[in-house]
């Protein structure tokens, strides 16, 4: 399924090579850096205990209060004006730091109006773009339904990864992208994060993907003899209007053999030709 929200640098596009590359086998699924929770929604739900994380404060509340109260954030959304007056209020109130002193669903209802309604979700300017938040319902439901079973945190990746750690544990990890830290402000990644980041999946007991940019500050970062580095090229949608065909890179990291899915279904569609021939026979 899909989130009922978009986010900047969200995995609609990498979902589902993300999804083939999951260990065949772990109890517990940490998404650290949750954003719009892309590959979350797109993962089947199971008997793993899974649990969505993200430092933004905001997207935290708004999570709970969609799994929690659908049915209040609803109504608060429901009579909302599509207009730049209101949304430069919000968003100068949002500048200021001042969503905390907010009830959990005014607060929640005023970040979706944010997210919605702004240029290219980036929180700051209006877009100009007709949308009716009623058309929303649907998805914020079925969102309900899914997140049910799903923790949801706002911690510091570092002190998540280190909470939730186990052998049986899969932390699938998002982080911003190598220069692009200042597109998520309220939280203040930096540079010095990337190393942070590295340093702690190293010395975990559990298995690990990343995704990231393709550049040479990563390789540096990460390259070493007992870690999985794969590039995977996408088209770039926002370069078509001006460079058709442009590729686009990014590295997906992992600390396990990320072919063990494809390689089993590939086994199955093996074992289910050679049944059909037998039956044939
Ligand atoms: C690239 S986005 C994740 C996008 C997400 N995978 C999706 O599909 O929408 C990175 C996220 O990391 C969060 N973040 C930044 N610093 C963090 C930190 N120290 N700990 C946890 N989350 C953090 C940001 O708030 C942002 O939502």
């Amino acid at each position: 399924m899909n989130s009922f929200m978009s986010w900047v640098g969200g995995k609609k596009a990498l979902r589902d090579e993300i999804l083939e590359r999951m260990p065949l086998y772990y109890e517990r699924y940490i998404e650290v850096f949750g954003g719009a929770g892309w590959v979350l929604f797109h993962k089947p739900p199971g008997n793993d205990f899974e649990v969505y994380n993200d430092f933004n404060s905001n997207l935290a509340n708004l999570y709970r209060c969609v799994r929690n109260k659908p049915e209040q954030l609803k109504n608060e959304l429901r009579y909302v004006l599509d207009s730049r007056e209101d949304f430069d209020c919000i968003a100068l109130l949002h500048k200021k730091g001042d969503f905390k002193a907010l009830t959990d669903i005014d607060r929640a209802s005023k970040f979706y109006q944010l997210i919605r309604y702004s240029y290219a979700s980036g929180l700051d300017s209006f877009g100009s773009q007709p949308h009716s938040m009623w058309s929303d319902f649907p998805v914020i439901d079925m969102a309900a339904r899914r997140l049910q079973k799903v923790v949801v945190e706002n911690k510091d990746f570092e002190k998540l990864i280190r909470q939730y750690d186990r052998p049986v544990s899969f932390f699938y990890c998002d982080p911003p992208y190598y220069a692009t830290e200042d597109y998520y402000a309220d939280v203040g990644f930096t540079k010095e994060d990337h190393i942070r980041l590295r340093d702690t999946l190293l010395g975990i007991s559990g298995k690990f993907l990343v995704s990231y940019n393709d550049c040479p500050e990563i390789w540096q970062l990460w390259e070493r003899p007992d870690i999985k580095i794969e590039r995977i090229e996408r088209l770039n949608n926002l370069a078509q209007r001006y460079d058709g065909g442009c590729q686009y890179a990014e590295l997906l990291i992992s600390n396990y053999d990320t072919t063990e899915r494809k390689n089993l279904f590939k086994q199955m569609s093996f074992l289910d030709d050679d049944l059909k021939y037998y039956e044939e026979d």
